[in-house]
């Protein structure tokens, strides 16, 4: 069929180029070649067994049917009391949406809020579906750069200069894709008391919430000006490897919710039930493969960022959580997204040009580094080689 068919807004809808990249690294796999994945944002870790022995009984029990829109009450109450203990904060079940992963939260919320024309504040670089999404509803996106030298956070100021009475939203992501970055606790309660003065709408993207190495988690809905105008947004698919059962959450201002149901209605109608009966297990369950995990990162972040550094030409901030190395490599003298294709075509390392995140992104390169120290050491060894010959 000709694209003539095809909206505008639909064709010029942005894409995460980490599933165009895999797609590309598993076409060249089966043509033969050896690739070292470090482009998905995936634990490489199996769903905890725990967890996939209730998901299992919960088909034979039959929880295989339709399921109550927002999700299965005594699992909202669940997350619930999860995020209430978590952020120190009240939250009731009647807040939760339960969604199928965590990225339709994103939607929901934008198509709940913003209008065309509205002016909505993203991280850049950051999660590519936020700025898609935003210019999709004929929003106005307006990029806050995260600057490596503030460690990829953001001066106070630099928001409050981006922010008018046209604002609508804010994004917030931390520990952040693709940086690995975090918002500090002192920086989260300025930008809730800017919010609140300016009367933005918040949604804080808290996906990687619990893979935080060295500080504590802090989320910005323990400040006063965040409360009644923030979307709490997390789920499972990365604290328990869980990306491929689609299961995710948002909490929202209870103003919010019956717009949201009714989204729900009409795109997905519910989340599958036997996933959400896993995500009880995985809440309420014994939580040492969080540990291990977490623990699992640590060391190949450190291998990972130790070797990366020694290799001339690039230069790599320790992130603070996340699983993702947001490398410096503007002194090699290709464009980051020439370095991505040459370094999967030529070396054989699948990674993620900074610019796929950003105008601000251009100049990096994004590494997942969700894979073995084996693996690791082998693609800083094929990028050492690859560079040394250009
Ligand atoms: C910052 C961020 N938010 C949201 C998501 C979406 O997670 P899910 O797979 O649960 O939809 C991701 C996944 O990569 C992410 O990196």
């Amino acid at each position: 069929m000709p694209t003539m068919y095809l909206t505008n807004a639909v064709q010029q809808l942005g894409t995460e180029s980490a599933f165009k990249v895999l797609a590309k690294a598993k076409q060249l796999e089966s043509q033969g070649k050896d690739i070292v994945h470090l482009e998905i944002g995936q634990p490489d870790f199996p769903t905890p067994e725990n967890i996939c022995a209730v998901g299992k009984q919960a088909i034979d029990d039959g929880f295989t049917s339709y399921g109550p829109t927002c999700g299965h009450p005594d699992f909202r109450d669940i997350i619930a009391e999860h995020i209430s203990r978590t952020r120190g904060i009240d939250v009731k079940g009647s807040q939760v949406v339960v969604t199928p992963g965590a990225k339709p939260v994103v939607f929901y919320a934008i198509l709940s809020v913003v209008e065309p024309g509205d002016e909505v504040v993203y991280p850049d670089p950051g999660f590519p579906v936020y700025k898609s999404l935003i210019d999709y509803i004929g929003g106005k996106g307006v990029p806050l750069p995260l600057a490596e030298k503030n460690d990829f956070s953001f001066e106070i100021d630099e928001l409050e200069a981006r922010v008018n009475d046209k604002t609508k939203l804010l994004f917030l992501n931390s520990p952040q894709n693709p940086t690995g970055g975090i918002l500090k606790k002192d920086d989260l309660e300025a930008i809730a008391a800017i919010c609140d003065k300016h009367d933005v709408l918040i949604l804080a993207d808290e996906i990687y919430s619990e893979l935080i190495y060295d500080d504590d988690f802090q989320s910005v809905t323990q400040f006063e000006g965040a409360k009644d105008r923030t979307v709490l947004l997390d789920g499972f698919s990365k604290t328990y490897s869980m990306t491929g059962w689609r299961l995710g959450y948002g909490v929202f201002p209870e103003w919010m919710v019956e717009s949201v149901e009714l989204l729900m209605v009409n795109s997905n109608s519910c989340t599958a039930s036997f996933s959400q009966r896993a995500g009880i297990e995985a809440l309420t369950g014994p939580q040492d493969s969080v540990a291990q995990m977490l623990q699992a990162f640590r060391n190949r972040r450190d291998f990972f960022i130790e070797g990366l550094n020694k290799i001339p030409g690039i230069s790599c901030r320790v992130p603070k959580g996340a699983f993702y190395a947001f490398a410096n490599v503007s002194d090699i003298p290709l464009h980051s997204k020439e370095l991505e294709g040459r370094l999967l075509d030529e070396a054989g390392v699948a990674c993620l040009a900074g610019d796929g995140f950003g105008e601000f992104g251009q100049g990096f390169l994004r590494f997942s580094y969700a894979n073995s120290i084996e693996n690791i050491g082998e693609a800083l060894d094929r990028i050492e080689r690859f560079l040394s010959k250009l």
